[in-house]
């Protein structure tokens, strides 16, 4: 077994609602293994962005703990890069000024990031938008261009909090290959949340199916396909099986 780039260890958050406490994880455990894809899924609300959240220091956990590269993390921030679930583009700032954000951030020479980033925009499909504002691109351009932030923060794990979400199934669909492109090229570590059991199952080395909230991890799925997958395979259509049965 290769060694896991990422333990969580029985995390539990519970947050003050106008009713009372609200339970939200319990006793998550997950462990990512470095250069993995691993998806987590789960009905709306049920916790997972919250996850995210501890996993990336903004919310400390009443349980457990984040543990990466053999280090307990808990609660710090700037060890993992996340994109959250809107893509959150300064529009007040051009592409290439949005995308080197994180080391201006970090106090890491700017010049040097730009440089870097201008060689990225081909292969984030977004030549000749250096220059331009994020409310001239499409929907899919902007995501890119956010996603191609977080690969150029280069850290250990990318966090990606429903990318896709709000794209048509089209664009959609050419993203995911194309992340999976993205994946292969710079051999990051990624945890993905999506909503879309096939989008998960094409994507991922290992599934997360979470319970309604308060969450706990009701299956840990494996995927053992060869990829480009193809969704209409028997192979896959099991393992689709095996997710919505576990969601049902
Ligand atoms: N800072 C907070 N304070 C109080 N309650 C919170 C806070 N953050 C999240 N919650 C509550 O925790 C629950 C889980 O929210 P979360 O955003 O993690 O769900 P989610 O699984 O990401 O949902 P979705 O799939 O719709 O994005 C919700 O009931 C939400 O209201
Ligand atoms: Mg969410």
């Amino acid at each position: 077994m290769p060694e896991p780039l990422i333990e969580i260890n029985g995390i539990s958050k519970s947050f003050k609602g106008p009713e009372g406490i609200l339970p939200t994880l319990r006793e998550i455990n997950m462990s990512i293994e470095k250069g993995s894809f691993v998806s987590i899924i789960g009905p709306s609300g049920c916790g997972k962005s919250t996850l995210f959240n501890i996993i990336c220091g903004l919310i400390t956990p009443d349980t457990g703990s984040v543990v990466i590269e053999g280090k307990n993390v808990t609660g710090q921030r700037g060890v993992v890069s996340y994109m959250p679930q809107k893509d959150l583009l300064f529009p007040w700032r051009t592409i290439i000024d949005n995308v080197v954000i994180g080391s201006l951030i970090e106090g890491r020479p700017v010049e040097e990031s730009k440089k870097r980033a201008r060689e990225l925009f081909g292969v984030f499909g977004l030549e000749g938008f250096e220059n331009s504002y994020p409310a001239t691109l499409s929907g899919g351009m902007r995501q890119r261009a956010a996603l191609m932030r977080t690969v150029l923060c280069e850290k250990p794990i990318m966090l990606l909090d429903e990318s896709f979400g709000g794209l048509d199934a089209m664009t959609r669909r050419n993203m995911q290959a194309w992340l999976l492109n993205i994946w292969e090229r710079f051999q990051r570590s990624v945890l993905f949340i999506t909503h879309d059991i096939e989008e998960a199952l094409y994507l991922s080395d290992k599934v997360y199916v979470l319970t309604e909230r308060p969450a706990e991890v009701g299956l840990e799925l494996v995927v053992d396909l060869p990829r480009p997958r193809v969704v209409t395979s028997p192979e896959f259509v099991e393992y689709k099986k095996k997710l919505l049965a576990a969601l049902e």
